[in-house]
């Protein structure tokens, strides 16, 4: 959608500014990527307001939600996650949002990178302050990806798996991976990192990732608005935060199941320190943990390391 919108002599006097005060302000904004024109004898025009997950749009769809209440936005950072760790070591409140329109050193799980393409993601990291023992980790781990899923089959009307612990699925290849990192004592947790990133709005995914990976989208086949996205995540967090203070773990944990082909019966490939097995996934226990029953009899509940689907010939 194009907006046209212009400026003229009368609208300066108008709004009491000088033409060269107008004029500084219209080149930070083209710094920040908004498009505007200059035509002769009129003024200025506004041709493209770019998708930037501006704190002032977000805090206009949030209104007082307890997630999303201080966002810190910033157009380049190294990792959302290493600023929100320090942070929370600061003292950062429950609920602070760090986002980044692109990461020059975005982390992934298993000690990964995590492809940050300029504003075509979401790549967020949320500080949570629980009330809970640092045992309860990968259930908020699970929490996180069950809020994504909602959010965004919710916004895109797109059918989304989620493969254990967490990455979002769609059509097999993964859209969305969550890196939790946290501070605590051996009793208490004093902050969890929520790292989040979401292919959206990429047209093409790189080379090496394009068998695994793929945006929302590619797979809608249509552009999909970053902000109503992000929104709807704060949101399904915050519900499902909730639902795990008052209800505790099981409360995520039977959800999850409920929300993923991987929790039961699914063929799957299981990468550990140990080495890779092949085996069957036998269900989820109340710790977030994934049973499963080895092809060669043995059982195991997975506390870490990745699963991958085996696709019967
Ligand atoms: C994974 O490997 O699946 C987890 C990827 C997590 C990436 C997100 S992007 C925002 C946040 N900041 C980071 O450096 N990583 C997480």
């Amino acid at each position: 959608m194009r907006i046209w919108h212009s400026i003229n002599n009368n609208r300066y006097k108008e709004i009491g500014v000088t033409r060269q005060q107008v004029w500084e302000w219209i080149e930070k904004l083209r710094l920040l990527g908004v498009e505007i024109r200059g035509v002769p004898r009129e003024g200025y025009q506004l041709v493209t307001i770019p998708d930037i997950l501006a704190p002032s749009l977000l805090h206009a769809e949030l209104g007082d939600h307890p997630f999303g209440r201080h966002i810190v936005h910033y157009f380049r950072i190294e990792s959302t996650n290493a600023v929100a760790l320090k942070l929370a070591g600061e003292g950062a409140e429950h609920g602070t949002v760090v986002l980044a329109e692109e990461q020059t050193a975005g982390r992934g799980r298993l000690g990964r990178a995590w492809y940050s393409e300029k504003s075509s993601g979401i790549y967020t990291s949320i500080i949570l302050r629980p009330p809970l023992a640092p045992s309860a980790a990968p259930v908020l781990t699970l929490m996180a990806g069950l809020a994504a899923q909602k959010a965004v089959s919710a916004t895109t009307g797109l059918s989304v798996d989620i493969r254990w612990p967490n990455d979002l699925l769609v059509n097999g290849k993964k859209v969305c991976g969550i890196l939790t990192e946290m501070s605590a004592e051996v009793d208490r947790l004093h902050a969890v990192v929520l790292g989040i990133g979401m292919n959206v709005n990429h047209i093409r995914m790189p080379v090496e990732l394009e068998n695994s990976a793929t945006s929302l989208r590619m797979e809608a086949h249509r552009a999909v608005s970053r902000l109503q996205v992000f929104v709807a995540l704060l949101r399904e967090l915050e519900h499902y935060y909730q639902l795990l203070l008052k209800k505790g773990s099981s409360a995520i944990t039977e959800r999850w199941a409920a929300a993923s082909t991987f929790a039961h019966g699914k063929r799957v490939c299981v990468a550990t320190a140990a080495g890779v097995a092949l085996a069957t996934t036998t269900g989820l226990d109340p710790t977030g943990a994934l049973n499963v029953q080895y092809d060669d009899g043995r059982q195991e509940s997975l506390v870490a390391g990745e699963v991958v689907e085996m696709k019967s010939l």
